[in-house]
C-alpha cells in the first residue's frame, strides 16, 4: 500500500459534484478575472475570519509582496523574519530592495522566537539617526516590520509579537499561507483567527494548503481600509480606475474559477481542520506507545489547544532523518522535508553575509524535520502503518 503525504483525490471525490457545478457556472458566465464570484469569495473570507476586508490576489507570494508594497516598504527598510520558512517569506522583502533581519526560531515549535526578536530590538538595534524608531546596526536600515510565519499551521506567539511591535512602532505582516483556519490566543480564553492580528494577513490557496484551489491563488486581509485600498490598486497595476495609474503595481488578480472552487471548499474548512487536529492526536498517542519519543530519537509537534495548530503539515524531528525517509519511501510511505536549507544559507541571499552557525536552531531544524502523511481523509490504518514502519526502522 502506498500512503501519500497528501491525498487531494480523496478530497475531490467527496466534493466533486459541487466543484463541477461551481466551475460550470463560471464557464457559463465567461467572466474569468475578478468579478462577482471573486467579490463573493472575498466577502465570505472576510466574514469567516471576522476581518475588515479581504482582497483576492494571484498567489500567497504576491499577497506578501503586495502587503509590503502597501506599507511602502522598500530600500533602506528592514523587516524581521525567521530564516526557517518557505522562500517567499523572505524573497518578498528583498524583491522590494528591503533587508531581511533573520531572527532564529524557537526549537520547541519552529516559529520565530519572540524572545530573540525582543533581545535584538532591545539590545542590538540602535535609534535611527533620522529619529522615529530603530535602525539595524549592520545594514543601517530602518526597522519597519515583523513578518511572523505561522509555519505548518501553527500560530506564532502573537500577543508577545504585538506587544513588541507596539513598543517599537513596527508593522506586523502575518504569513498565514499554511494556517487558514487556525486561531491565535491573545489572552486566556480569547482567541482570534490567524491572519487578523497584524496589520495585514497573507494567505495562499496553493493546492496543498488547508484551503487549496485548483492552482495558484492568494488573499490579503486587513482591518485598515487604507491598506485594503492600496492592495486593491496594486493588484491591478496600481490603477485607481481603468488606465489611470497612481503607482506601479503588479498584475496579481484572483481568477474567478479559483474563487468559485474555493467558495465550495470554504464551507468544509472547519471540518477539515478538525479532522487534521484529530489525526495529529492519533499520531501522538500511537507514537507515545512506541517508546521512541523524547529519547533523542523522535520529537513530536505540540498538539496545541483548540485550533491553535491546524496541521497543514505534521512535522516531527527524527534522528538519522534522511535514512528514515529513504526507508519509509521503500515501504511506500511518502514524506517531505520542509525545509532542507535555511534561508540565510541560500545562495541568492549570500549578499547578506551570513554563515553556517549564525542561526543554529534553524540549521538544526533543517537537518531533522520530517513531514509525515497528513490530510483529513488519512485513516487510522494508514497512521498505524506509518508509526509501525518508523518503529521498525529504529528497532529492526
Ligand atoms: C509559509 C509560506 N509562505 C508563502 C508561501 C507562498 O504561497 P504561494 O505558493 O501561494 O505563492 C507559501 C506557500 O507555498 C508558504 O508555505
Amino acid at each position: 500500500m502506498t500512503i501519500p503525504i497528501l491525498d487531494l483525490k480523496a478530497q475531490y471525490r467527496k466534493i466533486q459534484g459541487e466543484v463541477r457545478t461551481a466551475i460550470d457556472e463560471i464557464l457559463e458566465s465567461q467572466q474569468f478575472i475578478l468579478g462577482p464570484v471573486v467579490e463573493k469569495f472575498e466577502a465570505e473570507v472576510a466574514s469567516y475570519l471576522k476581518a475588515g476586508t479581504a482582497v483576492g490576489v494571484a498567489s500567497g507570494t504576491d499577497a506578501l509582496l503586495l502587503s509590503l508594497m502597501a506599507l511602502g516598504i522598500g530600500p533602506g527598510d528592514a523587516v524581521l523574519v525567521p530564516p526557517f520558512t518557505f522562500f517567499a517569506s523572505v524573497s518578498c522583502i528583498t524583491r522590494l530592495g528591503a533587508t531581511p533581519i533573520f531572527i532564529d526560531i524557537d526549537p520547541e515549535n519552529f516559529l520565530i522566537d519572540y524572545r530573540a526578536a525582543e533581545s535584538f530590538l532591545g539590545e542590538r538595534a540602535r535609534p535611527h539617526p533620522g529619529g522615529h524608531g530603530l535602525m539595524d546596526p549592520k545594514s543601517q536600515c530602518r526597522i519597519k516590520a515583523i513578518l511572523p510565519v505561522h509555519l505548518f499551521g501553527q500560530n506564532c506567539s502573537m500577543a508577545a509579537l504585538i506587544a513588541l511591535a507596539q513598543k517599537h512602532n513596527l508593522y506586523i505582516v502575518e504569513d498565514v499561507a499554511q494556517a487558514f483556519g487556525a486561531r491565535a490566543e491573545i489572552a486566556p480564553g480569547n482567541s482570534k483567527p490567524a491572519g487578523t492580528l497584524g496589520d495585514l494577513g497573507c494567505f495562499s490557496f496553493f493546492p496543498t494548503k488547508n484551503l487549496g484551489g485548483l492552482g495558484d491563488g492568494g488573499m490579503v486581509v486587513t482591518g485598515r481600509t487604507d491598506l485594503a485600498e492600496a492592495v486593491r490598486r496594486l493588484r491591478v497595476h496600481g490603477a485607481d480606475h481603468k488606465y489611470h495609474h497612481l503607482e506601479v503595481g503588479l498584475n496579481s488578480r484572483l481568477d474567478a474559477l479559483q474563487a468559485a472552487v474555493l467558495r465550495v471548499k470554504l464551507r468544509y474548512i472547519d471540518q477539515w481542520c478538525e479532522e487534521r487536529i484529530e489525526r495529529s492526536r492519533r499520531y501522538q498517542s500511537l507514537f507515545l506507545a512506541t517508546g521512541l519519543v523524547g529519547r533523542q530519537i523522535l520529537s513530536l509537534p505540540d498538539p496545541g489547544d483548540g485550533q491553535s495548530h491546524v496541521f497543514n503539515q505534521y512535522v516531527i524531528r527524527a534522528s538519522r532523518r534522511d535514512e528514515l525517509r529513504a526507508y519509509l519511501s521503500g515501504q511506500g510511505i511518502m514524506t517531505g522535508v520542509y525545509y532542507p536549507v535555511p534561508l540565510h544559507l541560500q545562495p541568492c541571499f549570500a549578499f547578506l553575509g551570513h554563515r553556517q552557525g549564525d542561526f543554529p536552531h534553524a540549521e538544526r531544524a533543517a537537518a531533522e524535520v520530517l513531514a509525515l502523511p497528513m490530510f483529513p481523509e488519512l485513516t487510522r490504518e494508514q497512521q498505524e502503518i506509518v508509526v509501525q514502519s518508523i518503529q521498525d526502522f529504529y528497532r529492526p
